[in-house]
């Protein structure tokens, strides 16, 4: 595996060196379970490439071509992805798989045609829709039953979990997310909150990690993923817009998710809100919001800072994440952006109470914010300290929060540092 990831590296770099200067967290990681046939992909890939390129045109011709290719059986696709950001389709126009080609992380493990007959508890829908704070999706681990992966286990193939059933994707149990804000900024929407993460098939401890779409590769996490609003800033609160550039972090019973609009970042080439390159800093840091467990709102906000960059002193500084291997020490606090026009709901305003088979592990979340359970103590630490205060963040709350939402494999290190500093 490792040196099937290094020459993927190599290759790929070699092939899209422009875009690869995030820490390319994914190379050592265990990408795909059950992608033990990993081929190396070949150099020459510019005719499928080409063909690709054509199907991702925007023409309606153009996309057929694209879902003609994308159905057939995916272990039969040769040749090469583009990175995923190029992938755009309008809502109707999505192939029934973005990414069928063989590669080291490929084929996408699932599909992006999502509907009434994939919806349920194994469905492999890799759209992930999110519309406003009744309906929307964070990715979680393709296991069904009783199966618990880490994100770090999963990542390449995670699924869309909703809070509705009408995605085509599985549905996140009610009871399960305890508290949600969502902010509406000119340039992004973002949903930040508190779940408990066994109902996205994670392990409760899993301290978690990143997910967008990029990747080392640049094929994303997932392989293939799309993500589509109506509630986007340019939006008519109808129409799907793809939200090319988003991420989402999910660890340690924290969730937060961006999308943002390709209509602003247009307009505003420097003011871009979807920075993949903090991916073991957290929520707090790349998502500032108030994090209250038990409380689930809508705000409009303004702009947060550009993910790493903070004012100290009145000087404007910016925060590069330390290499893979050395536990991030980011030397700021982040500001919370201010919101304003908050509408806050009851969740069962939003959703249907647990049912009473969930209710024991469930309900105590949903009613409460200081219910007990282990879980929930552990979101009420994350949001008292994780990302309002910082300064703090060295106290066992804060510990708990920053490596709740931070990823992978040195995080388990980072963890045990910052907390023998307690
Ligand atoms: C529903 O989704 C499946 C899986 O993507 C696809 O094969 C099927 O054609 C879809 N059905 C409709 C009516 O779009
Ligand atoms: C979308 O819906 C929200 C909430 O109902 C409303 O405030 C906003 O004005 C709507 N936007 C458009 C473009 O209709």
């Amino acid at each position: 595996m490792l040196v099937h990831s290094a020459l993927a590296l190599t290759l790929v770099s070699s092939l899209a060196a422009p875009v690869l200067a995030r820490s390319p967290h994914g190379a050592p990681a265990p990408h795909l379970r059950a992608r033990a046939e990993a081929s190396a992909p070949t150099a020459s890939t510019h005719a499928q490439t080409s063909r690709v390129v054509a199907g991702a045109a925007t023409t309606e011709a153009a996309s057929a071509t694209v879902t003609a290719a994308a159905t057939k059986k995916a272990a039969a696709a040769e040749g090469s992805p583009l990175p995923l950001t190029q992938y755009t389709y309008a809502y109707s126009d999505v192939p029934y798989q973005v990414n069928p080609y063989k590669s080291i992380r490929g084929p996408q493990s699932g599909y992006n045609i999502c509907n009434s007959t994939t919806a349920g508890d194994s469905s492999q829908c890799q759209t992930l829709i999110a519309n406003d704070i009744q309906d929307f999706c964070l990715w979680g681990s393709s296991l069904t039953g009783d199966g618990l992966d880490t994100i770090g286990d999963i990542e390449a193939a995670v699924v869309a979990y909703c809070t509705t059933d009408k995605h085509g994707a599985r549905v996140i149990k009610p009871g399960a997310i305890t508290g949600v804000q969502v902010l509406k900024t000119p340039a992004y929407i973002q949903w930040t909150g508190f779940i408990d993460q066994t109902a996205l098939h994670l392990t409760k401890d899993d301290t978690g990690g990143e997910l967008d779409p990029h990747g080392a590769d640049l094929q994303g996490n997932p392989l293939g993923g799309l993500v589509y609003s109506t509630g986007l800033p340019s939006g008519d609160n109808q129409t799907y817009l793809q939200a090319v550039e988003w991420n989402n972090f999910i660890g340690g019973g924290v969730f937060c998710l961006k999308l943002c609009d390709p209509a602003y970042y247009a307009k505003h080439g420097d003011q871009f809100f979807c920075q993949n390159k903090y991916d073991r800093i957290g929520c707090a840091r790349n998502m500032p919001a108030a994090y209250r467990d038990g409380e689930f709102s809508v705000c409009d906000s303004e702009l947060q800072d550009l993910v790493g960059v903070y004012t100290e002193d009145g000087q404007v500084k910016t925060y590069t994440q330390e290499p893979e291997g050395t536990v991030p020490n980011p030397p700021y606090t982040p500001r919370v952006p201010k919101s304003s026009n908050c509408k806050t709901y009851a969740s069962t305003e939003l959703w249907a109470a647990p049912t009473t088979s969930s209710a024991s592990s469930m309900s105590t979340g949903q009613t409460s914010s200081s219910a007990s359970s282990a879980g929930v103590t552990g979101h009420a630490a994350a949001a008292s300290a994780g990302p309002s205060d910082s300064s703090k963040s060295t106290t066992g709350n804060g510990a708990t929060f920053l490596v709740a939402s931070s990823g992978f494999l040195a995080l388990v290190a980072g963890a045990a540092v910052l907390l023998a500093r307690l």
